[in-house]
């Protein structure tokens, strides 16, 4: 494989509006950029210092393999250090380390004006130098974050690109999808008979390095033992230490369900190198450092995501499943490849398990109306928990208002976790489906679904575990749980929007009528008949969200680098610790105290509306949701209409949740 050689001279290149100059006096973006380099070329561990390889530590690297000081700014136009195959669409190389130029195309060349897509991609670069809106405070927002913007794609390559594994390969025999889709040139890398290319390598366990330590001694912040501390003084059932060291959420029913909580082939993350994979966390809102704790809304994408998304843009596009050329066989194995990760991911047995949707809504919807339509009648009940969100409610009542069936609803106690005395009540001969969340998003309950759906099973229903709120947060096992349906959004776990999934058991999907008719899902057309596909193409009609599959496959093979149970035992001492210093301040409601939670700390603040608490937390560049969440059910089951729900993520801090805190604390309760 050819590592490319810069050989542009940076400062050539064609910079939209790089070199206007900033309001208030300040550097224009080529001088900062200058004075960012010479600063950091001058710390020790630098890319400009003597033994550290630019783009060192590419295959297997993760953040904290990453040199101590990593380079800011190679230069203006490209963040990749110099000479490192990193080096990419400033038109040096391909911007996908390892990855060759395409044929015929020369170093530097690309940037002509014949070759639009290069010179475009620079446009990609070039909005966080222009200037922004200025802050209150006169302060534009970019001019303090054009450096850490560009430097976390550093990060992100680094921390997997497939390709770099691919280098390192042997080479396989040219694979038959490939002649078979007639393609001229050998490629090493797009299909998926071919074990271990490129983007459709297999997740690779890395192994971090012992001093990749984990977040709140980062920040000069309580460590575990002061954490665990805390939760012993203040809530001595949030979390529990067995005799052996390990660390369990409380409820052991869904330790077993979800995967150990505890037990992680991962050490520990460094929280400051994650941060980096993920360029919007470097963006300030009013002036501020952005603090995103809306996660149960959406997720960032990491670097990674972000790259696989324009490697198949720029690489791969081609609608799939039906041409003979190359780039259908190129895009048809990137999207295939997408659901078996997936399967992988939730255990699944299959990849004929695993339909892609837009998202949790349209995986419920596709349920509702093939499944449901098919199996609930006149009186028959469907059961759902007073936690769902309204996409959990709406399409069953739907359907229950169509086949005159009943909706018969879990209720929950004043902690917000559900009653599985009520429940066992609710189930007879009658119940068809029982349909509840994993986790709450408005009160980020953590929901015993393991017992919901054994219960379920022996009253002779079917049974779907809303995934939504908990695919990013713990691990899921769907064969474990026994669920006949699971289904979560892509954007919920680092991935894109407009895609998601739908598990299904094999046997339940084949039995099961398509919901929409057209191209992709059928066999054979006349105009008489229409012979359907088998599970998962007859859920596919039409032309699918094609690159966002790849990018959430992506996704998750990032959060699987990490470590799922690393997650899910960071965002835990995070939520722990938040509670802890939420709770005491004057005038907080907290609002879903269950034992059993995840990411989600929603509150009410005496005398304000949930509102006034958001817009005062969003001048300080703190974003939240404040709202009814989609889950007016469960908030006015606390006589509330509304609350402020932030919802952690793993690249969010001690010193973010104090950031917040602060925020609340000043504002001085009304009565
Ligand atoms: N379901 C998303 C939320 O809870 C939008 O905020």
């Amino acid at each position: 494989m050819t590592t490319l050689t810069p050989t542009v001279n940076p400062a050539a290149l064609p910079q939209a509006g790089a070199h206007a100059p900033l309001p208030g006096g300040l550097p224009d973006p080529a001088t900062l950029a200058r004075l960012a380099n010479e600063f950091f070329s001058t710390l020790p561990g630098s890319a400009g210092a003597p033994g550290v390889a630019a783009g060192s530590g590419a295959v297997g690297g993760v953040p904290s393999a990453l040199p101590a000081a990593a380079p800011i700014l190679a230069s203006l136009s490209n963040p990749a250090p110099a000479g490192s195959p990193l080096a990419g669409p400033g038109g040096t190389g391909t911007g996908v380390p390892g990855l060759e130029l395409p044929q015929g195309k020369v170093p530097g060349a690309n940037l002509a004006p014949s070759a639009p897509t290069h010179v475009l991609a620079l446009g990609n670069r070039a909005p966080a130098l222009a200037p922004h809106a200025a802050a209150a405070n006169g302060l534009p927002d970019n001019a303090v974050s054009i450096a850490p913007a560009l430097e976390p794609r550093v990060g992100g390559a680094l921390l997997g690109v497939p390709q770099a594994y691919a280098a390192a390969e042997p080479a396989g025999p040219v694979p038959a999808a490939e002649a078979k889709a007639g393609a001229g040139e050998r490629s090493p890398f797009y299909f998926t008979d071919s074990a271990g290319h490129g983007w459709q390598r297999e997740a690779q366990e890395i192994v971090v390095p012992a001093h990749g330590r984990a977040a709140p001694e980062t920040f000069g912040l309580p460590g575990d033992e002061s954490l665990h501390g805390l939760l012993t003084l203040n809530r001595p059932e949030y979390g529990a230490h067995d005799g052996a060291g390990r660390y369990f959420l409380a409820g052991r029913e869904n330790a077993t369900a979800q995967g150990d909580v505890a037990r992680s082939a991962h050490p520990p993350f460094d929280v400051n190198a994650v941060r980096r994979d993920f360029p919007i966390l470097q963006e300030r809102v009013n002036g501020k450092q952005l603090v995103w704790f809306d996660n149960a809304a959406t997720t960032h994408k990491p670097q990674a995501v972000i790259d696989r998304l324009a490697y198949f843009y720029s690489h791969e596009n081609s609608n799939i499943h039906r041409a003979a050329h190359a780039l259908a066989a190129r895009a048809t194995d990137a999207y295939e490849h997408a659901r078996k990760t997936v399967q992988r991911f939730i255990g699944a047995a299959a990849p004929e398990e695993i339909v892609f949707v837009r998202g949790t809504t349209e995986a419920i919807n596709l349920i509702a109306k093939s499944w449901g339509v098919q199996n609930v009648g006149e009186g028959d009940e469907i059961i759902v928990s007073h936690l769902e969100h309204h996409a959990n409610i709406v399409p069953w009542q739907q359907l229950a208002a169509l086949k005159g069936a009943k909706l018969r609803v879990i209720p929950v106690d004043d902690s917000g976790q559900v009653l599985l005395d009520e429940y066992r009540k609710l189930l007879n001969d009658r119940t068809k489906i029982v349909s509840v969340t994993q986790v709450s998003n408005a009160l980020g309950t953590v929901v015993p679904v393991q017992e919901i759906v054994e219960l379920a099973h022996r009253a002779g229903a079917r049974a779907l575990v809303d995934g939504a709120q908990s695919i990013s947060h713990m691990r899921v096992d769907v064969q474990a749980l026994d669920a006949d349906f699971f289904v979560f959004s892509g954007h919920k776990i680092y991935g894109p929007t407009g895609i998601g999934v739908v598990y299904g058991k094999r046997e339940v999907l084949e039995a099961m009528p398509p919901w929409q008719g057209g191209g992709n899902m059928i066999q054979d057309v006349t105009f008489e008949k229409t012979v359907f596909h088998g599970a998962p193409a007859r859920f596919e009609a039409g032309t699918g969200n094609i690159a966002d599959a790849v990018g959430l496959g992506a996704a998750l093979d990032y959060v699987s680098r990490i470590g799922i149970e690393n997650i899910a035992r960071y965002e835990h001492d995070l939520l722990a610790y938040a509670t802890s210093v939420l709770a005491p301040v004057p005038g907080v409601r907290l609002v879903g105290t269950a034992r059993d939670k995840a990411s989600v700390l929603s509150f009410v603040l005496k005398g304000y509306t949930t509102e006034e608490v958001g817009q005062a937390l969003s001048r300080e560049g703190i974003a939240v949701r404040a709202g009814h969440h989609c889950a007016q059910p469960i908030l006015r089951r606390f006589g509330l209409e509304a609350t402020v729900r932030p919802s952690l993520a793993f690249y969010n801090t001690c010193a973010e949740v104090d950031a917040l805190v602060s925020v609340v604390r000043a504002l001085a309760p009304r009565q």
